[in-house]
């Protein structure tokens, strides 16, 4: 197991957690400019089928048009700005049409119907199409990237790239979802997610299923930080036991591991040997943030007799709220006047690359 070092780093001072200011940079050159995962693609598996998502105070309509490419548009009309799309899903035909005055856009974007605008001077369709936004699909994951020029999806996240064929994460379908409002920085929780050393004292029950100092990390620097853990039970559960047949492509070693990897900025990712826990978070406030949880499983084990994912549920919902509850307190502390930086320990070393991270990115 790979010794881990903290390299004497401290925690950031509190007005990373607290200030206006810096929630609002965060806004624009981190969640307007990083690729931000805002779902599973599957609602969007026919031509014509479209979901709404509001991020960063946006609404963006996602749909599949009729030559199955995947596309994404502000939902702003070119003409005087109105929303066009108001459900959360639907099945469009072959256009959108705003609810206003009609205007009429193409599913790849286009302007093809403005009535009584013919003869305005000036005015031709081809300058009107709707405002695109970048999108990606990555083994069933949709994101998103509100940048002008966004760094190609292939190039920014090149580490998560193929390294999870074993669970088939294209074919797995989520089963459960909760929701959480957390009061504590979008940061508070993603630093929670990246370090084991507060599980003995917090987390009891995970805590004999994955002895805390049983992990180490192959990613260590940059967008994805995480690594493998040694489970001395069959999967994290309330028995300890698999809810579901485990992935049939995984090796005897990662049968025997759990991964757990953060994608900056929205997404974590926690990979069992019978199924995939999701986590998305979405910053609401500099004191709040909204938590996605979702648990996945291949549609195979899904179909068996009996298939009954509650052993995995009640056991991250119970984590879950356990986290939840200390980030609260810690954002309470850190809004404290009384409150400076402290060091991380080594078992934290993911905390400080997180850090460095983030402050690369609100730097640009
Ligand atoms: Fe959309 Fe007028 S605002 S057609
Ligand atoms: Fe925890």
């Amino acid at each position: 197991m790979k010794t881990r070092s903290a390299g004497g780093t401290m925690t950031l001072p509190r007005t990373y957690y607290t200030s206006a200011l810096i929630y609002a940079q965060e806004q624009e050159r981190i969640f307007g400019e990083r690729w931000l995962c805002i779902g599973r693609s599957d609602a969007l598996s026919k031509p014509g089928a479209y979901t709404l998502h509001d991020l960063l105070d946006e609404s963006i309509i996602v749909l599949r048009d009729h030559d199955g490419i995947l596309r994404a548009f502000y939902n702003v009309c070119r003409h005087r700005g109105t929303q066009i799309c108001t459900a959360a899903t639907g099945q469009l035909s072959h256009t959108l049409q705003c609810p206003y005055h009609a205007w009429t856009y193409a599913l790849d974007g286009a302007l093809v119907g403005a009535p009584q605008m013919a003869g305005v001077p000036g005015f031709d369709k081809v300058d009107y199409g709707l405002h695109p936004v970048a999108v990606a699909e990555w083994e069933g994951f949709l994101f998103v990237n509100l940048a002008a020029d966004p760094q190609p999806f292939t190039d920014a996240y090149a580490a998560l790239l193929d390294k999870f064929p074993a669970w088939r994460l294209p074919e797995l379908q989520v089963v459960e979802r909760i929701v959480y409002e957390v009061a504590a920085n979008w940061k508070l929780i993603f630093q929670n997610y990246n370090e084991c050393y507060h599980c003995p004292t917090l987390h009891p029950v995970l805590n004999q299923l994955t002895p805390y100092t049983g992990a180490w990390n192959d990613l260590e620097e940059g967008p994805i930080l995480g690594g493998p853990m040694v489970l001395s039970a069959e999967s994290m559960t309330m028995s300890g036991r698999v809810c579901a047949t485990p992935f049939a492509d995984l090796s005897d070693e990662e049968r025997g591991l759990v991964f757990y990897y953060t994608i900056f900025p929205t997404l974590f990712l926690s990979l069992h040997p019978d199924y995939v826990l999701v986590h998305r978070c979405e910053p609401l406030a500099p004191n709040a943030t909204r938590i996605i949880c979702e648990w996945l499983f291949h549609p195979d084990a899904v179909a068996k007799p009996g298939f009954d994912p509650s052993d995995a549920v009640e056991f991250w919902n119970m984590t879950n709220k356990q986290d939840w509850h200390i980030c609260e307190l810690s954002q309470r502390g850190v809004q404290s006047r009384a409150y400076t930086p402290g060091p991380y320990s080594d078992l934290e070393s993911v905390l400080a690359a997180f850090d460095r991270e983030y402050l690369r990115a609100l730097a640009v």
